[in-house]
C-alpha cells in the first residue's frame, strides 16, 4: 500500500531544522506567525465569497461559516501535531512523505496545485471585482465588462484578473517577498478594514433580517460551508515556515490556533452585519458585496470605496503570498525528483526561481482570465479538503509507525479529532457537488499517472537504498 518513504528524521535532517545556525534563519515569533498566517488565510474567500455562501445558505451562512470553522479546527489540530513534530518547510506534501509515502506525497503535492495555484486564479478574480468597485468610487466609470470578466460571466476576458497574476511574478521573480514588517502591516489592514466594516453593518442592523433563519435548509447551510470553507484556506502556510520560526514546536500549533479563532469570530461578525444590515436577499451572489453594504448604509460611494481600496491591497497580497507558496512547493518537489527539474533551477543573477515562477503565472492565468469564480472556488476547496483528509490520516498512521518520534503537541481526544476531522472533510466534498466531484476525480487520475510515468522513476529517493528499504519495509506491513 505504501511506496517509498521518506522518515521524519530524514527530512529534519534534510532541513536542518533541528540545528542553530543551519538552513533558513529563524527569525519569526509568535506575533509574525500569527501575522503571517492572517496574511494568507484573509482575502477573496470574505470579500467576494461571502456574497456566494450567503446565495447558498441564506441568513443561516453564520452557521456554515461555523461548520467550515469546525472542519478547520480539527484539522488545525493534526496540521499542529504534524508541523510540530516535523517542523520542516514543505507543509502537507511532506507529512505525506514522512507517512504514507511517495506516491501520496505526489499526490498531494498534485492537489496542492488546486490548493495554490487555482487558488491564485480565485483570489485574482476577486481581486478584479473590487478593483473595478474601486476606479467606479474613484472616477464613476466601470471596467468595460468584456475586459473585466470570463465568457460564463458575460465579458470576454478578465484581463485585471491576469495582470495581478502578471504583477505579482514580476515582483516575485525580482525576489521580492513580503518582509515581516509588511506582512504585520497587511494583517492589520485587513482586520481593520473588516473590523470598520462590522461596525457601519451593525448600525444598520436589524434583527428582522434574520428571520426566518435557514431559508435553504441543511442542503444550503452544507453548500454554503463548503463555500465558506474557501475563506478558511490558507492556515496551513503556517507550517510551511516551519523552518524559519523561533520554536517552532510551541509556536506552530499555537499560531495555527489562534488564527483560526481569530477568523471565525471575524467572518461570523462580518456575515451578521452585512444581513444584518440589509437582508441576504441584497447581498446574495452581488460582486464587491461589502463595498456595496457600506455604500448602501451610508448613502455615499465613499466608504465602500475605502472598503475596495483595502480589499485591493489585502488580496493582492493574497496573490503574492499564495504564488510564492506555489512555487516552493513546486521546487520541492523538483528537487525530490518528482517535477521536472526546470522547476528547481535557480536564476544566479536574481537568486530566485525565474522559469519556475513564470510557468506557474502563466497556467494560472488562464483559468484566471476565462474561468468564472464559482468553479475555480469550488476546485481549489475539493482540492484543499481532500489534502487535509490525507494530513489527519497521517497524523494517525505516524502515531502508529513512530511513537517515539518528539510531538510538542498533540491532537486531543485521540483518535476521535483525526476521524472527525476526516469526516468532515468529507462532509464539505459531499457539499461541493457532483460536477467537481467529476473533474476532481480526472485531476486526481491524471496526476496518478503523471506519478506513474514520471515522478516514480526520476524519484532522487529511489537512489537513496536506504529508504527504498523503509518503502519496502513499509509496504510489506
Ligand atoms: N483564504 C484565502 C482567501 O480567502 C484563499 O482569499
Amino acid at each position: 500500500m505504501f511506496s517509498r518513504i521518506k522518515s521524519p528524521q530524514q527530512l529534519i535532517a534534510e532541513s536542518g531544522a533541528d540545528l542553530e545556525g543551519h538552513g533558513l534563519k529563524r527569525t519569526m515569533g509568535l506575533f509574525q506567525l500569527v501575522c503571517f498566517g492572517v496574511g494568507a488565510i484573509v482575502g477573496t474567500g470574505i470579500f467576494v465569497g461571502l456574497a456566494d455562501s450567503v446565495a447558498e445558505a441564506g441568513p443561516a451562512v453564520v452557521v456554515s461559516f461555523v461548520l467550515a470553522a469546525i472542519t478547520c479546527v480539527f484539522t488545525a489540530f493534526s496540521f499542529a501535531e504534524l508541523g510540530g513534530a516535523i517542523p520542516v518547510s514543505g507543509s502537507s506534501y511532506s507529512f505525506a512523505y514522512a507517512s504514507l509515502g511517495e506516491r501520496a506525497a505526489f499526490l498531494v503535492g498534485w492537489c496542492l496545485l488546486l490548493e495554490y495555484g487555482v487558488s491564485v486564479s480565485a483570489v485574482a478574480v476577486g481581486w478584479s471585482q473590487y478593483l473595478d468597485e474601486l476606479l467606479h468610487s474613484l472616477t464613476g466609470l466601470r471596467l468595460p465588462e468584456a475586459l473585466a470578466a470570463g465568457p460564463a460571466e458575460g465579458g470576454v476576458i478578465n484581463l485585471p484578473a491576469v495582470v495581478v497574476i502578471l504583477m505579482a511574478a514580476t515582483l516575485l521573480v525580482r525576489g521580492v517577498r513580503e518582509s515581516a514588517r509588511a506582512t504585520a502591516a497587511m494583517a492589520v489592514l485587513k482586520i481593520g478594514i473588516l473590523i470598520v466594516f462590522c461596525a457601519i453593518g451593525f448600525s444598520a442592523f436589524e434583527a428582522g433580517h434574520l428571520s426566518p433563519f435557514a431559508t435553504e435548509g441543511m442542503a444550503g447551510i452544507t453548500a454554503g460551508a463548503s463555500v465558506a470553507f474557501f475563506s478558511y484556506i490558507g492556515f496551513d502556510a503556517i507550517t510551511t515556515a516551519g523552518e524559519e520560526v523561533k520554536n517552532p514546536r510551541r509556536n506552530i500549533p499555537l499560531a495555527i490556533l489562534i488564527c483560526i479563532g481569530l477568523v471565525t469570530v471575524l467572518y461570523c461578525a462580518v456575515a451578521l452585519a452585512a444581513i444584518g444590515a440589509l437582508g441576504a436577499d441584497e447581498v446574495a451572489g452581488k460582486p464587491a458585496a461589502l463595498s456595496l453594504v457600506v455604500d448602501q448604509v451610508t448613502g455615499s460611494s465613499v466608504g465602500g470605496g475605502v472598503i475596495a481600496f483595502g480589499a485591493v491591497v489585502a488580496i493582492a497580497s493574497v496573490v503574492l503570498a499564495v504564488m510564492y507558496g506555489q512555487t516552493r512547493i513546486l521546487m520541492a518537489m523538483s528537487r525530490d525528483g518528482l517535477m521536472p527539474r526546470i522547476l528547481e533551477r535557480v536564476s544566479p543573477r536574481t537568486s530566485t526561481p525565474v522559469a519556475n515562477t513564470w510557468i506557474v503565472a502563466a497556467v494560472f492565468a488562464v483559468p484566471a482570465a476565462f474561468a468564472p469564480l464559482d468553479v475555480v472556488v469550488d476546485l481549489t476547496t475539493i482540492g484543499t479538503l481532500a489534502i487535509m483528509a490525507v494530513v489527519n490520516l497521517a497524523v494517525m498512521v505516524l502515531r502508529r509507525r513512530e511513537p517515539g518520534l518528539g510531538r510538542s503537541f498533540k491532537v486531543p481526544l485521540y483518535p476521535l479529532s483525526p476521524v472527525l476531522g476526516i469526516g468532515f472533510c468529507l462532509y464539505l466534498i459531499w457539499g461541493t457537488g457532483w460536477r467537481t466531484w467529476l473533474v476532481f476525480a480526472c485531476f486526481l487520475v491524471v496526476g496518478a499517472v503523471l506519478y506513474a510515468v514520471y515522478g516514480r522513476r526520476h524519484s532522487r529517493l529511489a537512489l537513496t537504498p536506504a529508504a527504498d528499504a523503509a518503502g519496502r519495509a513499509a509496504g510489506g506491513a
